[in-house]
């Protein structure tokens, strides 16, 4: 693996999960990346995926420089031919090639504005990283996908499954603010890659963009979609139709027990920050039902197996 900036990059994921599930049950620190830099950079917060990757370059005995690139670092310029005489002290040229020399490899994490559709799908950070850097990218979450998640999401469904080919239900969830496509995107893209039966509910205005769907059913009833469920990913995401806009706000969508009763005793999913009693109940969140926790675990064991690739490379 050169890079890893989206689920195309992975070869053969079953492979990868299998990977990912050997170094959780060894659960083992090993030299594998002695003497080389993982440098994260975040231009936006971040728990899991900032600790999560952390701690997976420390098991394979990587050094980790950490910088909030928002915050700390100088205001980054992407644009070819810039005349950078307003607020932005750097260009990408510049900061990808320094950056290059300090680490083997550098992750980044960059959301989109929800302002312009085509500005956001340009992924012009995250791309710019990867023209400029001469070592290897790994995205941390960019405007359009989150391919880590989406790894670790596919290893816990491997690791819980309990049918060759179970139901997984990705549903829409009410959220004050306007997020980003880019987990529910990435979720897709690897459940269309595994042996599941992926159905998507969410209200109309809030359908995926569908060069990502494709033939997934979408359907625009919750309750109707829930049924038979193994698998329930709950998810905010604003507007793809009406770029970055919040249609809906009501909790008619949230999770609760009483939805998840014509299920088959579906196991719930969040990729985390979860609002609850907006996007999840608690009855849902404290139950049994639920494998949140240990699916922000498995974010180690993802980013170890990827981190493991890049460095064999
Ligand atoms: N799921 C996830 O990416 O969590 P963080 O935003 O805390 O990294």
């Amino acid at each position: 693996m050169k890079h890893y900036t989206t689920l195309s990059d992975i070869e053969n994921l079953e492979e990868l999960i299998q990977e990912a599930l050997q170094l959780k049950k060894e659960n083992t620190a090993s030299a594998a990346g002695k003497s080389k830099t993982l440098g994260m950079l975040f231009f936006n917060p971040s728990l899991r995926t900032r600790l999560s990757t952390e701690k997976a370059a420390k098991l394979l005995g990587m050094e980790v420089l950490v910088m909030n690139a928002d915050k700390d670092g100088w205001a980054l310029e992407f644009e070819d031919g810039a005349v950078m005489d307003s607020n932005k002290a750097e260009h990408i040229k510049e900061a990808a090639a320094v950056l290059s020399q300090y680490c083997d490899v550098i992750a980044v994490r960059a959301f989109p504005a929800l302002e312009d559709k085509e500005t956001d799908e340009s992924e012009i950070v995250l791309n710019s990283f990867k023209k400029y850097a001469s070592v290897p990218v790994i995205n941390l979450e960019s405007a359009t996908g989150h391919p880590l998640q989406a790894l670790t999401d596919a290893i816990t469904i491997s690791e819980l499954k309990t049918s060759k080919r179970p139901k997984v239900v990705l549903t829409w969830a009410p959220h004050p603010k306007a997020l980003p496509q880019s987990v529910p995107n990435s979720f897709v893209e690897v459940m269309r890659k595994m042996e599941v039966e992926l159905v998507i509910a969410n209200p109309e205005g809030y359908d995926l963009n569908p060069k990502i769907t494709g033939d997934t059913p979408v359907i625009h009833n919750q309750e109707e979609a829930l049924k038979n469920a193994d698998f329930v990913y709950v998810k905010n995401w604003s507007s793809y139709e009406q770029y970055g806009k919040v249609l809906k706000t009501d909790r008619e969508w949230t999770l609760t027990n009483e939805k998840l009763k014509p299920s088959n005793n579906a196991k719930v999913m969040h990729c985390l920050p979860v609002r609850r009693n907006v996007v999840i109940a608690d009855e849902v969140l404290d139950g049994e039902n639920s494998v949140v926790i240990r699916q922000a675990g498995n974010r180690t064991f993802a980013a170890q197996a990827v981190l493991k690739r890049i460095l064999e490379n």
